[in-house]
């Protein structure tokens, strides 16, 4: 359990910095690959722990994939039909994206595989994705236990057996991009029309990947409607844009902290991932954004942020999934903004890594910020301007780690936060590009 100490900075965060690729973008980047009869080069592939728990069950399911130190993934792609019976359990390790979208692809094959997750993993539901798979076809079977809410939920360990799966139409009661990914997935192998309507629309990366991949994919504002039955067909090459949810972190400390000008080289700006710029923005946030990649299959750009004095916003319940992981930095920042600012809808932060409703509040009520909770999701904090250091927990969530490590730089005097070696699931590179943007 590494604990990691800051103190609060003078002089503002400069320079330009480049990052690696988002990492959902990865997932699907490498998912979509293996099933496809051809071999694909991604550059830009972060090599986070989840990431490489997607990597590593590909291989397991007898997929060819040579990752070099630069950053280079390629991947001998067998099609559709092409993974292998695995003779081991694969370990989804913490990664929720590993888990859910391979059981899309598991529905379609004619094999048994059992799936493992780690500690924090194995406590996320996961009826949601089995529901729906259950009704494509697949056999499911995983843990059950009563949830904190008094319903039945499902849990990992699962063991799935795919094959003959058949197309369905289905209205989703949660917004979830992976509930929904593991949906389109399982449906490239479905004869006829596969629906998925979703309540708002989420991340539409699966989407995109599966279009660049030759897919019979249309996409309407809330729902989908893909075509299965026939094989992929490889761009070859793929860019994989900086992930929007690690700048945030450098946008939100340079966007408080005096005298800060920094730049951020080709960002995602997937719209369906851009809710924090529009929250920032609208909260006074000096942010510019050149679109450089418009046509591309994912936009991306260079993201400019300068300091500026930040006030008070409401999100609403329809912008969460655009910001879903970018609440907790943005609950940091609105500590420091003038006024209120309301966080609505954002109950599926309790079924994250850890509850992220409890540890960031938790941590930043110990800092000192005005925080009330209403009816379990809507979250108000009354900015102050400030926080005062203090001893703060991880809560072993590399999201919580990372937003309070910024609470500690923007706080008075000193900020401890435990545990930190959890920044590894999905940017293991933070505190030593945060450091080269002081120097
Ligand atoms: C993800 C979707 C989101 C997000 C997660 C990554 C994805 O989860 O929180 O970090 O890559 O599809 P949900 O879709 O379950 O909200």
């Amino acid at each position: 359990m590494k604990s990691f100490s800051i103190r609060s900075c003078s002089g503002g965060l400069k320079g330009t910095v480049a990052l690696l690729g988002d990492k959902s973008i990865a997932h699907r980047a490498l998912i979509i690959s293996a099933i496809t009869p051809a071999r694909t080069t991604i550059d830009n592939f972060p090599a986070n722990e989840d990431c490489i728990s997607t990597l590593n069950a590909f291989i397991k399911l007898g997929i060819a994939i040579r990752h070099n130190s630069s950053g280079r993934v390629t991947v001998f792609g067998k099609g559709l039909l092409g993974l292998r019976e695995p003779k081991h359990a694969i370990f989804a390790g913490e990664s929720g994206t590993t888990l859910r979208l391979l059981l899309g692809v598991l529905a379609g094959q004619n094999f048994t595989a059992k799936l493992t997750a780690a500690k924090s993993l194995s406590l996320r539901p996961i009826m949601r994705v089995n529901l729906p798979l259950r009704m494509m076809g697949a056999r499911l079977t995983s843990g059950q236990r009563t949830a904190d809410s008094g319903h039945r939920e499902e849990y990992p360990p699962l063991t799935i057996t795919g094959g003959n799966v058949r197309a369905i139409t289905y209205k989703m009661p949660v917004a979830s991009a992976q509930v929904k990914s593991a949906i389109l997935l399982a449906a490239l192998y479905a004869p006829g029309t596969t629906q998925v309507i979703e309540p708002v629309k989420t991340r539409d990366h699966t989407e995109r990947m599966l279009a660049l991949f030759g897919a019979d994919i249309k996409r309407a504002t809330n729902k989908v409607v893909i075509k299965g039955g026939k094989e992929l067909v490889s761009p070859g090459r793929i860019y994989i844009p900086a992930d929007i949810s690690s700048a945030s972190f450098f946008i939100v400390a340079a966007s408080i902290i005096p005298g800060s000008r920094i730049v951020i080289r080709n960002v995602s700006l997937n719209p369906t991932r851009t809710g924090v710029l529009s929250v920032l923005k609208r909260m006074g946030a000096d942010i510019n954004v050149s679109d450089v990649g418009r046509d591309i299959y994912e936009p991306m750009g260079d993201i400019v942020v300068r300091s500026s004095k930040l006030k008070g916003t409401v999100i609403r319940r329809k912008e969460i999934p655009s910001l879903i992981d970018e609440l907790p930095i943005l609950m940091v920042a609105a500590c420091f903004a003038l006024g209120k600012t309301i966080f609505e809808g954002a109950g599926e932060l309790r079924v994250k890594e850890t509850d992220r409703i409890k540890s960031m509040t938790e941590n930043l009520a110990k800092m000192g910020a005005q925080i009330k909770i209403i009816k379990s999701e809507n979250i108000i904090i009354g900015g102050t301007g400030s926080l005062a250091g203090g001893k703060v927990s991880s809560f072993g969530d590399h999201r919580t780690a990372m937003s309070m490590v910024i609470a500690g730089l923007l706080a008075s005097g000193a900020t401890s936060v435990d545990d930190i070696t959890c920044i590894k699931k999905s940017f293991p590179q933070f505190l030593t590009v945060l450091q080269q943007l002081f120097i």
